[in-house]
Order: C-alpha cells, then structure tokens, then sequence
C-alpha cells in the first residue's frame, strides 16, 4: 500500500511502542485511502437533475395530504418510533471558538448554549407526544470530554429523562503527503484527523445501536447539525412524509438565497438516485446541468435545493447497509499538516501539504432505493452559526432566532418578547 515508511519507523520504537503504533496502524483502510486520494474529490455525477421533492407549496397548503402526513408523524412519536443524532464532532475552526461549537452561550439568557437549545426542543416533543425520542450525540476526541460534562451535569434540568442521551465516539483517518504516504506527527504517533460525520454510520453499527433501535421498534433515525438553533430533527411532516412515500431517506432543504451560497445541494443523478454535492465539490459539468422536470413542476433547477443539513433515514436500512459492509465513500481535502520529516526534524507547513480524507453521512442518500426531499421555510428552520462575522454567524444567527420566536409569539397571541440583552447590536458581533 506504498507505506513501507511506516515499518521502518515502527523499527525505530521501543517494543511497546512498536506494537502500538503497528496496530494502530494496521487499522486503516489504506487501499481505499490511496484509491480516494487518486480519485480526487468530484460529485461523480456528470449531469444531474432536481429531485424529487415534497415542496413548500404543498405544505403550506394545509390541506388534507399535509394533515395525514402530519398526523402519521405525530403517530410515530407517540409510539416512541424515532430516535436522532446530532453531530457535534466537528471542531468550528472557521467561527474561532475555543471548545465545542455546542458549548457556544447563543443567549438571550445566560447559560443558553447551543446543546442546550437542541435539548430543550427534543424535551418538548417529550412533553408533547409521551415519549422522549432517544438522543445520540457523536463526538470526537476535540469535543467529547466537555459535550459529556455538559449533558452529564445540565441533561436533566434541561428536560432530558435520564438515560435518554447516550454518546457515539467518530473515528480518525490518517493524513496523507502527494505520494500516498501516512505522516508521522511524533515518534510512535500517526497524523491523523477526525473521519467526518459519515464515521457516525460506522459508530452505529460497531456500537450495535442500529440492533437495538431495531429491537426497541425504532423505525426512523433522524440526523442534525450542532450549529443550527433552528433544526427540527422531530418534525412530524418530515416523519409522516417518509411513510407516506414508504422512503428510506429524507432530507431537509431550502431554496439557495444565491448561487454562491455555501450549502451542499440535493440532486437526482442519471440512475435516478437522490444524492447531496457538497457545495466545494460541484463541478462545471453540474452546473452545467440541464433543469429539466421538477417532482411536481415546482423545481427549475437541479442546484437550487440546499441542504440545511437534516435527514431521516429508515433504521432497517441503515441496518441492512452495516451488515453488508458498505462503507460511505471518502472526501478529499487539502490541509496543512505538522509532520515529522524522516531525519526526525519537525516540519511545520506554511501552504496546503497533506489530504485529509473524511465521510459524510449524506452519502447515504444515493445508496438508499427511494430518497427524496423535503423544502421547508429558511425563516422557520434555518439559521446556521459557522462564521465568526457576518453571514452564517453568531449575530445573523441569534437575528434570525429572534425573529422567529416574534413569530411563535404572534401565532399564539401572546405580547411581542422584550428584545433580549444578548441581542442589541453591540453585542452581536462574536463569539462571548
Ligand atoms: C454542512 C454540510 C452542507 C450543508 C450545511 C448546512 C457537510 C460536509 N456539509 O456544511 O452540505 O449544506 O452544513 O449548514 O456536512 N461534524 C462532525 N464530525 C466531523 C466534522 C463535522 O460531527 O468530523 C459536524 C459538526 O459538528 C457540525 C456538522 O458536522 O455539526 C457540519 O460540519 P461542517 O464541516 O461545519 O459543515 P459545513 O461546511 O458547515
């Protein structure tokens, strides 16, 4: 697997060391590793088209269909038949945090951190339906420790019944120079990094949680993101629509505000499979893409339903896909890695020199017989914190949120909330 490297350093360890290092070694998948690194990082779709999708339109319609949808959910949350994953393994480098991006006080009121927010809307569909949906947070080495402290000391008071959080540890993937080689950060030690959210679909299945949802009569697993305060992983219609058109995939999505907006987007590939391309992996060819039919007319363009990051998936097929070894394709990404050079001296890169490969958990979607998605309202469910200014940051973020509780306010009749501490605009421009 070109690694030989690697045996001549472990020559250099002591036993012990040795014996780990090899070991730990030996458990990466370096053919696959070299093959995606070779393959490079592309949508491998050459034209794709919109996909099937239960638009906004018919939603917002509220007529029978959408009240049956509705109902269905809600039925399944009664029953105790969903479970959710939030992935909180990531490390926001980009918004400059310091700690798990869930540990973020998003406010108005002290204490409001981002894991709190999630934990009290799955709580209140505790509250709502009699039944608290099983939640799993995975994690990584970066978060783990503080994300367990966290629920582990504040879990209860915020709604959670004991035992109804458990945590799933993603794996890591070694780093790799032009040549295919692993790099060595220290003596004994691999570079490696996280193996993006998709090693959730691995966690799963080494932790034998998808035997078990199965046996707890868990039919549907729902997955979001750490940094949107507005996610709705238990929405009923999200639930009801995947049993209506008997799916094994769903996914959440909005329209792009603009072309260049940084969001994966959903897309039909020509074997007719339901697939997201990452917004930094879309290609001339797909863009290129003729828009041709949408589900029900509504959808022009194969590029415009950008995925907010939240998906359903059937537990039997998740299940299924774990028992015949398949495995979610690797992404590519340039990154500056410290390395130790072969004389032992300390390389410390001042431009990309190394891949980091990842999988992501919608990689699931094209692997799933009948997928499709679902358009929801921005305003309602959308409100992403990734960057430390501007857009998709902190500010715009708790903006967004505050409009969006005025409007709850409004549809329940209650008086206009004060507008918040947190929120007057000196205040908005960071990270606390
Ligand atoms: C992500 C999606 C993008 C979507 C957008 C919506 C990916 C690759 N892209 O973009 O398609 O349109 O959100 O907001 O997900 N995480 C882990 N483990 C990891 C890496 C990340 O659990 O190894 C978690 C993070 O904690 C976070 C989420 O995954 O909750 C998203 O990660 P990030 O890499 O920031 O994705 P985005 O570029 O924001």
């Amino acid at each position: 697997m070109g690694q030989g490297h690697l045996v001549a350093h472990a020559a250099s360890l002591e036993p012990e060391a040795r014996d780990a290092f090899l070991a730990a070694a030996a458990a990466h998948p370096w053919g696959s590793l070299r093959e995606a690194l070779e393959h490079g990082a592309t949508s491998g779709a050459p034209a794709l088209r919109p996909p099937k999708c239960y638009t906004l339109g018919r939603q917002l319609n509220q007529n029978e269909e959408h009240n049956r949808v509705e109902r269905m959910g809600q039925g399944l949350l009664a029953g105790g038949r969903v479970a959710t994953l939030l992935l909180a393994g990531g490390q926001g480098t980009r918004l400059g945090y310091d700690g798990p991006k869930g540990m973020l006080e998003f406010g108005p009121d002290e204490g409001r951190t981002l894991y709190r927010i999630h934990a009290e809307r799955i709580a209140a569909s505790t509250e709502r339906y009699g039944k608290p949906a099983p939640l799993y947070v995975l994690l990584s080495a970066a978060t783990a420790a503080t994300t367990r402290a966290a629920f582990d000391e504040h879990g209860e008071a915020w709604g959670l019944r004991p035992g109804q959080v458990r945590f799933l540890l993603q794996g890591t993937l070694p780093a790799l120079d032009d040549a295919g080689r692993a790099l060595i950060a220290a003596p004994g030690v691999l570079a490696e990094a996280p193996d993006g959210h998709g090693g959730a679909f691995q966690a799963l299945a080494d932790a034998g949680v998808l035997d078990e949802l199965v046996e707890q009569g868990v039919d549907i697993l729902t997955t979001f993101q750490v940094d949107n305060p507005l996610a709705r992983p238990l929405d009923p219609v999200m639930l009801g629509w995947m049993v209506e058109r008997r799916l094994q995939a769903i996914g959440k999505a909005v329209r792009k505000a603009s072309p260049d907006e940084k969001v994966g987007v959903f897309a039909r590939d020509l074997r007719g499979r339901t697939k997201v391309v990452e917004y930094s992996e879309v290609t001339a060819d797909d863009d290129a893409a003729d828009g041709a039919d949408g589900a029900d007319g509504a959808i022009e363009s194969p590029l415009m339903l950008g995925s907010i990051a939240i998906h359903g998936f059937s537990v039997r097929f998740l299940q299924g896909l774990a028992r015949e070894g398949d495995a979610l394709r690797l992404h590519a990404a340039r990154k500056k890695v410290t390395h130790l050079a072969p004389d032992g001296s300390r390389v410390v890169p001042e431009a990309p020199n190394a891949t980091k490969l990842e999988r992501f958990i919608f990689d699931l979607f094209p692997l799933a017989a009948r997928a499709e998605v679902q358009e929801v309202k921005r305003e309602w469910e959308f409100a992403p914190v990734k960057n430390a200014t501007g857009i998709d940051s902190l500010m715009s973020s708790r903006v967004l949120v505050d409009a969006e509780v005025r409007r709850w306010h409004q549809t329940r009749d209650l008086p206009a909330p004060e507008t918040a501490p947190a929120l007057k605009p000196r205040e908005m421009d960071g990270p606390r």
